[in-house]
């Protein structure tokens, strides 16, 4: 068994084959995901709603983090393992940031930390990279920043904002992030990000064209009680079981089928998403 790494990733985007990512908060889950063959396992901060019942993810802390990844982490033996930075633990201060980046690595078993933002976190991103720490960034509709949002809206539809997100991607690859998850903005404004970076975007709600996809495990089983987002897919629908659903996920990411244009956005987004 060959464990996914950060170059493992890149040579993916360099052979163009599709990177297969899922969210996971605890053992068993983690267990099966790394079992069916997803190369990318994500404790995102989403576990605030999923887990929590939250209605965003600003209350999740720290130690709820550490928490999950450590569970997480005894169910990977494949998968790579990245974990969400929570709100507040890394905004201000490149200092701030290491120390808890740290404890989602020492005690967590995290490989890689993803934290929201672009141009004003390029100076924390280097900071962790030259100190030994993969980062993976994360732009577009970055749910920790919703009051700023004004909701769960699609980003980067103006040309402006659109410029802006390729700068933002731009900078972060120069930063030293691993890779880019890229949240519900325009599919063709995805697809240019995606062609200009050397480094793999992970897209939800970001339209086919990314290296890879990631979809929050909850709302592609089903499971979670408040409408998920359009850009999700509930493979549980006329599926045996969650190991077919996952395996189901995996076969329609690799073979372009997932996202469909129902999952994306065009250019001119009319619709807004309801969560992330
Ligand atoms: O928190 C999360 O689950 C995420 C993914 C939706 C990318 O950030």
């Amino acid at each position: 068994m060959k464990k996914i790494t950060v170059h493992t990733l890149q040579q993916m985007k360099q052979d163009g084959e599709k990177i297969t990512s899922l969210t996971a908060y605890d053992y068993s889950f983690a267990h099966l995901l790394d079992r069916s063959g997803i190369e990318l396992i994500l404790v995102g901060d989403s576990l605030g709603m999923v887990m929590q019942g939250h209605d965003s993810t600003l209350p999740v802390t720290i130690e709820d983090m550490v928490y999950h990844s450590r569970c997480v982490s005894r169910g990977c033996e494949r998968s790579l393992l990245a974990v969400d930075m929570p709100f507040m633990t890394y905004q201000d201060s490149p200092e701030h940031a290491i120390r808890n980046a740290g404890r989602l690595m020492q005690q967590g078993g995290a490989h890689m930390v993803k934290l929201e933002g672009g141009n004003v976190m390029a100076e924390t991103i280097h900071f962790l990279v030259q100190r030994g720490l993969p980062v993976c960034g994360h732009l577009g509709l970055t749910p920790q920043s919703v009051h700023q949002m004004g909701g769960y809206r699609v980003q980067g539809r103006n040309k402006d904002q659109a410029a802006q997100l390729l700068n933002d991607a731009h900078i972060l690859e120069q930063a030293g992030a691993s890779i880019i998850v890229l949240e519900a903005i325009p599919a063709e404004l995805a697809k240019s990000i995606t062609g200009q970076i050397n480094i793999p975007t992970i897209g939800i709600g970001a339209g086919k064209d990314c290296d890879g996809q990631v979809l929050v495990l909850q709302d592609m089983l089903g499971l979670y009680p408040q409408p998920s987002p359009r850009f999700s897919k509930n493979y549980m629908d006329n599926a045996s079981g969650i190991d077919t659903a996952i395996t189901r996920y995996i076969h329609e990411v690799k073979t372009g089928l997932f996202p469909g244009p129902e999952h994306s956005f065009p250019g001119i987004a009319k619709a807004k998403t309801t969560t992330t």
